[in-house]
C-alpha cells in the first residue's frame, strides 16, 4: 500500500500541474476554445468538486457541503455536456482557486486521519481524477486558436533507426488479464478482477506508427479510397472531409503541424496522433495489418512468459523514469519511435506507455467478476450495451499522462471518432 506521505505528494504534484494549466487570466480561463472541450474554468472547480465530494462527503451528494447545491449542480459533468459548459454560470477563477485550496486543505487533514485501503484508495481516485482533467485541458489548450501560450515542451531522447513498421510476436497461450486491488490497490473498478484468459498467436507493432508511414498512407490516396475503410468509417470521413491527422496544417499537402499553437515540421519518426478509431483502422487495412484487441494489448505490454507472471510495468517493477519512457506531460509531444529500448515489454514491444493512447477494436466491456467502485459512474455507464453511446478502448496512456495513474491494465475509451485527445496507433497481425 502506497503510505499517506506518496498520497500526499501525488496530491501535490497533480496540483502543481492543474495550477500551471490554469495560470492565465480570467478571459482566457473562460474561453471555449472548441465545443468538444470544457472552458478550463470549469475543469478546475469541477476538481475541487470531486474531491470534497470524495474525500470531504463520503461520496454522498446529499451531505452538505461547501458550495450552494445549484452551484455544484454546475460541476456535475453529467448534467451539462462539455458544450454546454461555456454558457453556465461558473465561479469566477479566483474563487475557484479558493474553493480547490480550501477543500485541499481539508483534504490533506483527512489523509491524516485515514486508516483503511477504502479510505486511501479514495485518495488515489482523486489523483487519477485531478491527472486525467489535466490531461483533458491539455487538449482543450491543443485546440485554441492564437498566438502560443504554452511553450513546446522539455527535451526527449533521440528514437532509433530501424523500429518503425517491425512487428514481436506473441505466441499463443494463457495470460492473466486485469488485477486486483492486493498487487495493484490504486486500480479502478474496470481494470479489476485479475482473471486468466487464453490468446491466440499474433505479431503486434514494436512501436506505434509514425507519421511517415502515415505520410505513405496519404499519399497512397488511404483517404479517398472507401475499400480501407469500414462503412461507418468511410462515412464519417466523408461528412468531417477528413484528409490528414487533426493538426496537420494543410490537410494532404502538410509539411506541417500545429502543436499548442506552434507551428513546426511534422516530425517523421514521432508516432503519430490526432487520428480517429476509424482513421487508425483505415490504416491498418491499406497495410495489411489490423488494430489489436485490448486483450492481445494487456497481453504483449505486462505478460512475462518466462515467469508466467504479470508485469508491474513492461519494462518490469521499477517505477517510471524518464529513461524508460514518455509520461508526465513535461514532454508535449510523443517521443520518437525507438527512442527507449529499455522500456520494452517481455515480448519487446517498446513504448507500450506513455507517448500516444493506442487504439483498439474492443468496446468497453465489464471483466468478469467486476464490481462498481464507489464512484460507480466512472466505467458502468460506459460499459457496451448500457445505452450511453459507443466507445473503443484506447490503452497505454499519452505523454500527457501523469506516471502515478497508468498501469499495463488502465483503460480509457471514447467515440471512434474523436481526434483532439492524443490518440495514436499499433498494428497487430493474426498468425
Ligand atoms: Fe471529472
Amino acid at each position: 500500500m502506497t503510505s499517506p506521505e506518496v498520497l500526499a505528494r501525488e496530491l501535490t504534484q497533480a496540483r502543481e500541474r492543474t495550477l500551471a494549466l490554469v495560470d492565465f487570466d480570467d478571459a482566457e480561463l473562460h474561453r471555449q476554445y472548441d465545443p468538444l472541450m470544457s472552458p478550463l474554468v470549469w475543469d478546475l472547480a469541477h476538481i475541487g468538486q470531486q474531491e470534497e465530494l470524495w474525500l470531504l462527503r463520503d461520496g454522498n451528494p446529499d451531505r452538505p457541503g461547501m458550495l450552494a447545491p445549484d452551484v455544484e449542480r454546475l460541476y456535475d459533468a453529467f448534467v451539462h455536456s462539455r458544450a454546454s459548459r461555456f454558457g453556465l454560470p461558473l465561479l469566477p477563477p479566483t474563487d475557484a482557486r479558493a474553493y480547490c485550496r480550501t477543500v485541499r486543505d481539508r483534504a490533506l487533514d483527512a489523509l491524516g486521519a485515514a486508516r483503511t485501503e477504502d479510505e486511501l484508495f479514495r485518495f488515489g481516485l482523486v489523483i487519477s481524477h485531478e491527472n486525467q482533467h489535466d490531461e483533458t485541458m491539455l487538449q482543450a489548450l491543443n485546440l485554441r486558436s492564437g498566438a502560443p501560450i504554452l511553450g513546446t515542451g522539455g527535451p526527449l531522447p533521440a528514437g532509433r533507426p530501424g523500429v518503425a513498421g517491425t512487428a514481436v510476436p506473441v505466441p499463443a497461450g494463457p495470460f492473466t488479464l486485469g488485477v486486483n486491488a492486493s498487487d495493484e490497490p490504486y486500480s479502478l473498478d474496470n481494470e479489476r478482477p485479475a482473471h486468466t484468459v487464453h490468446v491466440d498467436a499474433f505479431r503486434i507493432g514494436r512501436v506505434p506508427v509514425t507519421n511517415a508511414e502515415w505520410r505513405g498512407f496519404i499519399d497512397d490516396g488511404g483517404y479517398r479510397d472507401p475499400r480501407w475503410w469500414s462503412a461507418r468509417g468511410w462515412e464519417h470521413r466523408e461528412r468531417a472531409g477528413l484528409v490528414a491527422p487533426q493538426f496537420w496544417d494543410d490537410g494532404a499537402l502538410a509539411g506541417t503541424r500545429t502543436r499548442f499553437g506552434h507551428v513546426e515540421e511534422i516530425p517523421a519518426d514521432e508516432p503519430v496522433q490526432h487520428v480517429t478509431f476509424f482513421e487508425a483502422q483505415a490504416y491498418a487495412a491499406w497495410a495489411g495489418a489490423r488494430l489489436p484487441t485490448e486483450i492481445e494489448w494487456e497481453k504483449a505490454c505486462a505478460w512475462d512468459p518466462a515467469l508466467r507472471e504479470r508485469r508491474r510495468f513492461p519494462w518490469g517493477s521499477a517505477p517510471p523514469t524518464p529513461e524508460v519512457v514518455n509520461l508526465g506531460g513535461q514532454a508535449m509531444r510523443p517521443a520518437p519511435v525507438g527512442a527507449y529500448p529499455a522500456g520494452a515489454s517481455a515480448y519487446g514491444a517498446e513504448q507500450m506507455l506513455g507517448d500516444v493512447w493506442e487504439w483498439t477494436t474492443s468496446a468497453l466491456r465489464p471483466w468478469p467478476g467486476f464490481r462498481p467502485m464507489i464512484y460507480d459512474r466512472y466505467s458502468e455507464p460506459f460499459f457496451e450495451g448500457s445505452g450511453a453511446g459507443d466507445y473503443r478502448v484506447l490503452r497505454g496512456g499519452s505523454w500527457a499522462v501523469a506516471a502515478s495513474i497508468v498501469r499495463p491494465s488502465f483503460r480509457n475509451w471514447d467515440h471512434p471518432i474523436r481526434r483532439q485527445i492524443f490518440s495514436g496507433v499499433r498494428l497487430a497481425w493474426d498468425v
